[in-house]
């Protein structure tokens, strides 16, 4: 890991990607409100290929264009040594991908309904504000994600979500279109004309993901089972996913039937929009005792997803530039040092006990001598 662009001190890595890293970094601006963000910084391999820095510019624009609850807001577009380095809010939380993979170890095999809901709405809303976006003039952008997928949503530990990573998005401003024969997205989520290469996707593409992540959330389990890539290729182009109900999973029909639809391998027969798709869940929300608070999806996030300290106790300055830069998640000491400190405590009572019995003897021994002492006089 290289060092980190002026005004930043980098904290730790959080992934690398295809394309670029992410890392967790402190940012020092000059008006000294310090703070904790993300930067997604290109790899130095691809610093020379002309295409693949454009593509990353562009998903700095595409994303500063966005500004909404539920998609993680863009600060800044950095240089350093010529590598693009996108400055992001850092979102608090696991990836929906650690959610789920926790939800189908736990007793239950799944999310619990409500909150399955309540994230499934929260990336729909999301996606939804996405597909909508107009430029200032009121012209639409026509933004497709094409990447919609479990490690691209993250769930942050007060039960907020956030969609992040529009590397590969596609809209009116993009100034490349990825190279021809190239395949973008991810495996499982792609929809069938995005597996066939075709070039013209829209929104509906992002139907067909948004349907596999929702089947995942409240199944537990992938609509498209499959053990090679082949295979899975193979179920998704024929449409072949397992049915919800026909799988005894315990969903009403009414959701089975929004779900399903988004799976169709013929975009013509799945819903017009995510706006469509999102009226079903919040209908299926309400059926069900309404969408829960995210005081309640954070509860069973935190059950489900050990929370570590952001920064190790070693990184955290004692004379910062701003107290406020610290929040009281990176003032708590890491589970390690939490350790460490337990098993000093318990080396020092041990001392004690031993001392106390040292001087027991003694003052045993002491009284002893003394007592021969005076009778023999
Ligand atoms: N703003 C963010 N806050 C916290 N973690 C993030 C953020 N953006 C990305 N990540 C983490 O980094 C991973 C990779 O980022 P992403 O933008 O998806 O890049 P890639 O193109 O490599 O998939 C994500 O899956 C997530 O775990
Ligand atoms: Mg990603």
């Amino acid at each position: 890991m290289s060092g980190a662009p002026a005004g930043y001190e980098i904290l730790r890595k959080i992934g690398t990607g295809g394309m670029a890293e992410v890392l967790l970094a402190r940012r020092y601006p000059s008006d000294g409100l310090a703070r904790i963000v993300v930067l997604k910084r290109l790899l130095e391999r691809h610093r020379a290929n002309a295409e693949i820095v454009t593509m990353f510019r562009d998903e700095a624009r595409l994303m500063a264009m966005l500004c909404h609850p539920g998609i993680a807001q863009v600060y800044a577009l950095e240089e350093q040594d010529g590598i693009p380095v996108l400055v992001m809010e850092h979102v608090d939380g696991p990836t929906l991908r650690a959610v789920l993979d926790a939800g189908r170890e736990s007793s239950a095999h799944r999310l619990p309904i409500r909150v399955a809901l309540a994230i499934g709405v929260a990336i729909a809303e999301a996606l939804a504000y996405v597909h909508e976006r107009s430029d200032d003039i009121g012209l639409p952008l026509r933004i497709v994600h094409r990447d919609v997928n479990p490690t691209n949503v993250l769930v942050r530990f007060d039960g907020y979500v956030k969609l992040v990573d529009f590397g590969i998005a596609r809209s009116e401003t993009r100034v490349v279109e990825t190279r021809t024969g190239v395949l973008k997205g991810t495996l499982g989520y792609m929809a069938p004309e995005q597996l066939r290469g075709r070039r013209d996707l829209d929104h509906r593409t992002d139907v067909f993901s948004l349907g596999v992540v929702l089947y995942e959330l409240v199944a537990g389990v992938h609509p498209f089972p499959a053990t090679t890539p082949d295979e899975l290729a193979t179920r998704v182009l024929g449409g072949r996913f397992v049915g919800l109900r026909s799988a005894g999973h315990r969903v009403r029909r009414s959701l089975a039937r929004t779900i399903e639809a988004c799976l169709a391998s013929d975009r013509e027969a799945r819903p017009a929009s995510v706006r469509d798709v999102l009226s079903g869940l919040i209908e299926e929300a309400n059926a069900v005792g309404g969408l829960p608070v995210p005081a309640e999806v954070s509860r069973v996030v935190r059950d489900l997803v050990p929370r570590l300290a952001l920064v190790e106790r070693d990184e955290r300055r004692p004379e910062g530039p701003t107290r406020l830069s610290r929040s009281p998640a990176s003032m708590a000491p890491p589970a390690a040092s939490r350790s460490r400190s337990r098993s000093r405590r318990r080396t020092r009572s041990k001392t004690v006990v031993v001392a106390l019995a040292l001087a027991l003897v003694v003052v045993t021994a002491g009284a002893y001598l003394v007592g021969r002492v005076l009778a023999g006089r």
